[in-house]
């Protein structure tokens, strides 16, 4: 089973079509058996992604030909025992949404995931929430 977990940058002047991004994925990802966890704030996006290695290179092939966003690096891309994601999640905030109910909904999607992952996850929300 294969982890890959990876940032980057809305394309300047793209509006991001969060809703889309997010059916496409239901779609798809449930067809191939990728779970994992998408966060943005329409600016930036960190995605982790697990699944059988082929069906991750797959649906990391097709993310990485969106022109909606660029400057994509990977952060881990690792062999795991067990999914740390079992189910395909989305959670974007918004430039207005400062309440801390949003940072609990992050910690219980974090809840499993090894301190790597969660760390970077964290690391970006809390910059977020400082800017
Ligand atoms: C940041 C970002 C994350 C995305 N994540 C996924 C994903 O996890 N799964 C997926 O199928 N498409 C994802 N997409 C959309 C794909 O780039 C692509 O538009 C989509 O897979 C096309 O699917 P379709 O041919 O079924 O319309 C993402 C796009 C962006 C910009």
């Amino acid at each position: 089973m294969r982890q890959l977990l990876y940032i980057s940058t809305a394309t300047p002047g793209t509006t991001i079509d969060t809703v889309g991004i997010l059916a496409a994925s239901l779609r798809n990802n449930r067809r191939e058996g990728v779970t994992g966890l998408l966060w943005t704030d329409d600016r930036r996006f960190l995605q982790v992604l697990e699944g059988e290695d082929a069906a991750v290179q797959g649906v990391f092939d097709r993310i990485k030909a969106d022109p909606r966003h660029r400057a994509i690096v990977v952060l881990h891309d690792r062999t795991i025992a067990v999914r740390e994601f079992g189910a395909w999640e989305m959670a974007r905030r918004g430039p207005s949404d400062t309440s801390d109910a949003f940072d609990t909904k992050m910690r219980h999607h974090l809840a499993a995931a090894s301190p790597a992952v969660r760390g970077t996850f964290e690391g970006l929300i809390a910059a977020r929430r400082a800017a």
